[in-house]
C-alpha cells in the first residue's frame, strides 16, 4: 500500500529525467489525443497544429490505426524481417507502392526518417558505383553521421560533430522569398539550376556522383517550395549523367501536400523515394522506396536492421495508408489547405509582419520580417506563445527560425480551420 501511495505521489520531471538536448516548446504533459485535439494531464485541450511534426496525418489515434496496433500485438510483436516474413509487412508495402510511381515497386523497411536517408543514400551509392552526394542548402534529413552530413537547415544540427562523411556538395536550394538574384522573379529557379550545374564545373565529375538528394518541399529549413521547371531540369540533369535522384518525401508525403507525394505536383518522378512520419500515424516507421532493378544491386545482408518492418509498426502503416485511401485524406489536404492560405493571406494582407505565405495543401507556412525586410524570429516566438496561450500548439521552421509551420492533421475539418485562423489573427495582432 505504501508503495501505491509513494508512486501516485512521483513527480514525473523531465528536466530532471531527460537530457536538456530534447529542446522543448512547451511544458506540456499530455495524457491523450484524438483526432486534431490533445488533452494535458489536468484535463486542458490543445488543437495540435503541429501533428506531431507532420505525423499524426490521420489525427491523434485514428480507431482504425488503433484497432490494427492492438489486433497486431496480440498476434505477434516482432517478427524479425530477415528470419520471417509476416502479413503487415507485405501488406503495408503492397498498399504503399499502390500510392507510388510504377518504378517505385520495392519497400524496404526501417525505424526513422534518419535511417531511410542512410538506406537512401547507400543504395545510391552502390546502385552506381560513385561515391559523391549533392543536396541542398537548407534542407533537413536527419541527424545520422550521413544524414547529418546532407543537412544544412541549421548548423547546431551538425555544427560540433565534425568529421562528417565526406564527397558531400552543397548547391542552394530555390528559396524564392530570399532569392539574391537581382533579375525578373520568374527566372530566380533558372538561377539556382546555374548554381547547381556550376558544382559540375567548380567541385566535383558528374561521373563521381551517386545522387542529387532533394526534400521535395523542404521542411525543417523553412517550408520551402521550389518550382516544377526546376525540379524538372533536375530530373533531366540526373538522366544526362546517370545520377539518381532520390526525393525526400519524409515530412512533404503522406498526403501532407494535398497529395499523396508532393513530387506528383512537379510531374517529376524520383529514382528512389524516402518516407516516415505520416506513414504510420507515429509508429516509428519509414522507408527506403525505389525500383526491384535497382534494389537487387543491394546484396543480401549489404544493409539492414533488426526492428525495419516490425510486425505492429507495419500493421498501423497499412492500417493508416488504408485511412488515406478510404478517407481521402490527401483530397481533404487540398480543401482544407485551400482555406487555410486564403485565411492566413487575408491576415497578411493586415498586417505586414508576415512576409510570406507558402506551402502546398497543409504544409503551410508564414515568414515573419522586420520592417528591413530581415527575419522576425522574435515575432515568431510571441506569435507561437500567444497561440499556446489560446490552447494552439504550433512549430516553427527555418534557419533562424523565422516561420511558423502549420500543419494540422489531415482530417481537421474546415470549422477547425476557421477558429484556428481565428486564434492566428489575434496572436499576429499582438506583434503587428
Ligand atoms: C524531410 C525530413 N527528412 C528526414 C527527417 C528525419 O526523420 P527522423 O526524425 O524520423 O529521423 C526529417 C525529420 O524531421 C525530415 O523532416
Amino acid at each position: 500500500m505504501a508503495q501505491v501511495v509513494e508512486r501516485a505521489q512521483e513527480i514525473l520531471d523531465p528536466a530532471e529525467l531527460m537530457p536538456r538536448v530534447i529542446g522543448r516548446y512547451s511544458s506540456l504533459h499530455i495524457d491523450y489525443g484524438k483526432g486534431i485535439y490533445v488533452w494535458d494531464i489536468n484535463g486542458e485541450r490543445y488543437a495540435d497544429f503541429t501533428s506531431g511534426i507532420a505525423v499524426v496525418n490521420t489525427g491523434h489515434c485514428h480507431p482504425r490505426v488503433v484497432a490494427a496496433i492492438q489486433e497486431q500485438a496480440a498476434r505477434i510483436i516482432h517478427a524479425q524481417a530477415n528470419i520471417l516474413a509476416h502479413s503487415p509487412m507485405l501488406r503495408a508495402a503492397k498498399l504503399l507502392t499502390a500510392t507510388t510511381a510504377p518504378n517505385l515497386n520495392q519497400v524496404f523497411w526501417t525505424n526513422s526518417g534518419a535511417e531511410a536517408t542512410e538506406g537512401a543514400i547507400k543504395l545510391a551509392k552502390v546502385a552506381t558505383g560513385r561515391p559523391a552526394i549533392i543536396a541542398f542548402r537548407h534542407a533537413f534529413h536527419g541527424r545520422t553521421h550521413a544524414a547529418m552530413a546532407v543537412t544544412s537547415s541549421r548548423v547546431k544540427v551538425r555544427g560540433h560533430y565534425e568529421p562528417l562523411i565526406p564527397s558531400v556538395y552543397h548547391a542552394p536550394f530555390p528559396y524564392l522569398f530570399r532569392s539574391p538574384y537581382k533579375g525578373a522573379p520568374e527566372d530566380a529557379d533558372l538561377y539556382y539550376f546555374a548554381e547547381l550545374e556550376a558544382l559540375f564545373d567548380q567541385m566535383v565529375m558528374p561521373d563521381d556522383v551517386a545522387g542529387i538528394l532533394i526534400e521535395t518541399v523542404v521542411g525543417e529549413g523553412g517550408y520551402l517550395v521550389p518550382t516544377k521547371r526546376w525540379l524538372q531540369m533536375v530530373r533531366a540533369l540526373c538522366d544526362k549523367h546517370g545520377i539518381m535522384l532520390i526525393l525526400d518525401e519524409v515530412q512533404s508525403g503522406m498526403g501532407r501536400t494535398g497529395k499523396m507525394w508532393a513530387y506528383e505536383h512537379f510531374d517529376v518522378v524520383p529514382d528512389i523515394m524516402t518516407a516516415a512520419k505520416g506513414l504510420a500515424s507515429g509508429m516509428p516507421v519509414a522507408a527506403v522506396v525505389s525500383d526491384r532493378t535497382l534494389m537487387d544491386r543491394w546484396a543480401p545482408g549489404s544493409h539492414g536492421g533488426t526492428y525495419g518492418g516490425n510486425a505492429v509498426g507495419t500493421a498501423a502503416a497499412a492500417a493508416t495508408l488504408e485511412v488515406m485511401r478510404d478517407e481521402d485524406l490527401p483530397g481533404n489536404a487540398a480543401r482544407m489547405g485551400a482555406v487555410l492560405m486564403a485565411g492566413l493571406r487575408e491576415i497578411q494582407a493586415d498586417y505586414p509582419v508576415i512576409g510570406d505565405v507558402r506551402g502546398l495543401g497543409l504544409m503551410v507556412a508564414t515568414e515573419f520580417v522586420n520592417p528591413d525586410g530581415s527575419p522576425n524570429p522574435e515575432a515568431v516566438k510571441q506569435v507561437v506563445a500567444r497561440a499556446f496561450d489560446d490552447k494552439t500548439l504550433l512549430i516553427t521552421c527555418g534557419t533562424y527560425d523565422q516561420a511558423i509551420r502549420i500543419v494540422p492533421p489531415l482530417v481537421v475539418n474546415e470549422e477547425q480551420i476557421r477558429d484556428f485562423l481565428d486564434v492566428y489573427r489575434r496572436a499576429v495582432a499582438t506583434v503587428a
